[in-house]
């Protein structure tokens, strides 16, 4: 089987994370300015765990800092989503790496990465704006607003990542209601660091269909069956629960035992480059440690398209490839 070519979606990608080494090094250049730490002697970005991860990756964004910048990065990670198979993504973009929260800039930065995803066609794309943990509930509900105000055309979500040890998610329920009021489909990350208590905040009190990772469900028996019984939707990132040490390796994931119990699992990236990984990569591993068949993909997929943040026309249209 070629697992390269076969028809993929992505629920879960983050646009600053999926931004090749070369391409933010590139920029720096462009810009003059030294990434200190950013990057090893292979020219890999370099991190050793979670909090470090995040530190690497703000870092590296810093070199983001126009909508140029942005419609180029929209543009190059769409065409290698296009690479290995991808046919539909949603796309984690932020108000606070887009314009530090200024309304105006957000429609600049907005405009600008449509013109990328209008480049590569062949991948139908829609937006989460994302607010990040770590920055606080007032910069959460800032980000809602300016997301709420702007909600429609490829602008279809609003989700959260970031520090999951970081305050609780009720704290972040007000800018979840904003974004929930507008329209606005919602997932928020929750069971990547945090345990199963984390997952259930996350499920009382942000009104979320989806769940950005949720693997650490599997912890409680309870949770999963709740999972199973509000129909909620995991997007899974094995590759990078690996990289990041949440499974000490592939057959320890909770992939495989989260499906069997009947939890919606599907399957993405996170942050390709900074997890060393690819949608190929994914799908061969599933493929090679949990024997999963074209059917099982085709079935994960399935699942996505019913939780995707899109319009039923396009969900339908899609829907045929799987
Ligand atoms: N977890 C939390 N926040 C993030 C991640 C992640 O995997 N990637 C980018 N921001
Ligand atoms: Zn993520």
């Amino acid at each position: 089987m070629n697992w390269q070519t076969l028809p993929k979606t992505e629920l879960h990608l983050h646009l600053e994370g999926a931004a090749p080494p070369a391409f933010i090094q590139e920029l720096a250049v462009e810009q003059g300015v030294e990434l200190n730490g950013v990057f090893d002697a292979f020219g890999k970005y370099q991190w050793t765990d979670f909090a470090e991860f995040l530190d690497c990756y703000t870092r590296a964004c810093t070199v983001l800092n126009s909508p140029d910048a942005f419609r180029r990065l929209a543009e190059a990670v769409l065409r290698q989503s296009a690479e290995h198979g991808v046919i539909y993504t949603e796309i984690f973009i932020s108000p606070d790496f887009c314009g530090g929260g200024d309304p105006v800039a957000w429609q600049e930065y907005l405009a600008a990465l449509d013109e990328g995803a209008d480049a590569v066609p062949e991948v139908e794309c829609r937006w989460i704006a994302t607010a990040i943990r770590h920055l606080g509930p007032a910069k959460a509900i800032r980000d809602a607003r300016i997301t709420a105000d702007s909600v429609g055309g490829r602008l279809t979500g609003f989700g959260m990542g970031g520090e999951e040890r970081y305050l609780t998610a009720a704290d972040f329920a007000p800018a979840f209601a904003i974004a929930g009021e507008a329209g606005l489909g919602l997932t928020s990350h929750a069971g990547e660091v945090v345990g199963p208590e984390s997952v259930r905040d996350t499920l009382d009190h942000l009104g979320v269909t989806r769940i950005g990772h949720g693997v650490r469900s599997i912890e409680d028996t309870d949770l999963v069956s709740r999972l199973v019984a509000e129909g909620i939707t995991l997007e899974v990132n094995p590759g990078s629960n690996i990289a990041l040490s949440v499974y000490d390796d592939w057959a320890d994931h909770s992939v495989a035992r989260l499906r069997d119990a009947g939890v919606k699992v599907t399957l993405s990236t996170d942050d390709p480059p900074y997890f060393h990984t690819t949608m190929t990569h994914e799908y061969e591993m599933m493929n090679r440690v949990f024997g999963w068949t074209r059917a099982d993909f085709d079935a994960a997929n399935r699942l996505a398209m019913e939780a995707a943040f899109c319009d039923d026309a396009t969900r339908t249209r899609l829907m045929t490839q799987f």
